[in-house]
Order: structure tokens, then C-alpha cells, then sequence
């Protein structure tokens, strides 16, 4: 499986010939300024809410590659009037096979909803178990309990979490998540982007170091094989 980052939270899997992206947030975010949108393939797109910093590029994408979105059902029903119609709808709770593999929402503590204000469900996280890989993207959440069924009934070999603080858990809390769902490796997500969320990465880097988990923090346009 590779993993490429385009900042924020936006990253994407290549597994088995598709290109799985996640909450696509490019052309507003001033740090991904040299990612060229038109280059960004996708099969499918995984949505976790509806908040404009995981969805600002959504709408364009799913025109432009007309990938399968896969989100909640009430994210389905905006898409719908922007119309957007290849979409799978799922919610907290239920699993779906894919081609590429099977994927899982899962709970988090977060908001959710679209930049005009349409309700957009609760707020989401994915597991993805592909043919030889199992990774859990939390989406945006703070730190909470439910965390802890993840890390008792899977074991994943890689976890995406937020880290900037702020509306998500902090690089400390986020340690603590990995512990919870039994992941030693975490890839940080959701910092930097803008103001609230601006760290200093050897901090975070250091709060990891002493739970024993290994923190990577990708550039933005890089990839890493997993
Ligand atoms: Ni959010
Ligand atoms: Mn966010």
C-alpha cells in the first residue's frame, strides 16, 4: 500500500490499482500550494464530515474524476443537490466491501457540517482493511473511549490521527490514541494548515518518542509505502 499526503488530512492509498482519497482540502490550503489539483487521481473518495477543510474540493473532484464518494448518508443527500449522484452512503457503525477492500466507519468526537450550513450528519472515521494492510484514519476527534473497542477487536498496521490541537486532539492525546487502538505506527494529520492549529513538530515528535510509538510526519506531496 503506498500513502501520499496532500496535506491537512487530505492523503490518498494505492492499493490494488485504485486510488482511495481522503477529505480533500487542496486548493485552500496555502501550504499545499504546489500540489496541482488536475494531477489527483481517485476511484474513490472517502469523506469523514462535512467541514469545508475535508470537503473544499470535494465537489470538483467527484466531477472531474467522477470517483465513488463513500460518506454519510446525509453528506449523500448534498452531493445530491450538487449534483454529485455516484455515491456509496454509509453510517457509524457498518462495513461495505469494495474492490479495493473492506471499509468500516467508525465514531468520533467531533461536528459536522457543510460550509452553507447543511446538516451533515455526525462526524466519522474510517478503517480500511485491505488485502494485506489495516489502517485507521480517526477523522477529526478528540480523545475518547470508544478508541479502545478499536485497538480490543483490530489491530491496525497504521493509524492516521489528527495532532494540531484545538478542534482535534493534540500530538499527546494522540499518542494516547494509538496506544488505545494498539497501533505502533502513526502517520499526524491536521496541523499547521492555518492559525489554530499551528505545533511545534519536535514537540509532538517527543510526547510520541516517550509512549514508545513511532510519529511520521509527511511533507506534503510525499509518498510512503507501508
Ligand atoms: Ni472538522
Ligand atoms: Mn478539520
Amino acid at each position: 500500500m503506498k500513502i501520499t499526503y496532500y496535506g491537512h488530512s487530505c492523503f490518498s492509498l494505492l492499493v490494488s490499482g485504485k486510488n482511495i482519497l481522503f477529505d480533500p482540502f487542496i486548493r485552500g490550503n496555502e501550504l499545499a500550494r504546489d500540489i496541482d489539483i488536475n494531477n489527483i487521481e481517485a476511484d474513490y473518495i472517502l469523506v469523514s464530515h462535512g467541514h469545508d477543510d475535508h470537503t473544499a474540493d470535494l465537489v470538483y473532484l467527484a466531477s472531474r474524476t467522477n470517483a465513488k464518494i463513500v460518506c454519510n448518508w446525509e453528506i449523500m443527500l448534498w452531493l445530491h443537490t450538487q449534483g454529485i449522484k455516484n455515491v456509496h452512503p454509509m453510517n457509524v457503525g457498518g462495513k461495505v466491501a469494495f474492490d479495493f477492500g473492506i471499509v468500516k466507519m467508525t465514531i468520533a468526537s467531533h461536528s459536522s457540517s457543510m460550509a452553507d450550513g447543511t446538516y451533515a450528519g455526525i462526524a466519522a472515521g474510517f478503517l480500511v482493511q485491505t488485502e494485506n494492510k489495516l489502517l485507521y484514519y480517526s477523522g477529526d476527534t478528540g480523545l475518547n473511549q470508544d478508541m479502545k473497542l478499536i485497538g480490543e477487536m483490530y489491530k491496525p498496521d497504521i493509524a492516521l490521527l489528527p495532532i494540531g490541537d484545538n478542534f482535534t486532539m493534540d500530538a499527546g492525546d494522540a499518542a494516547i490514541a494509538a496506544g488505545f487502538v494498539n497501533c505502533k505506527h502513526v502517520i499526524g494529520l491536521h496541523y499547521d494548515s492555518f492559525g489554530y492549529i499551528q505545533i511545534n513538530k519536535k514537540e509532538a515528535e517527543k510526547k510520541f518518542e516517550n509512549a514508545g510509538i513511532k510519529l511520521t510526519l509527511l511533507n506534503i506531496g510525499e509518498e510512503i509505502a507501508i
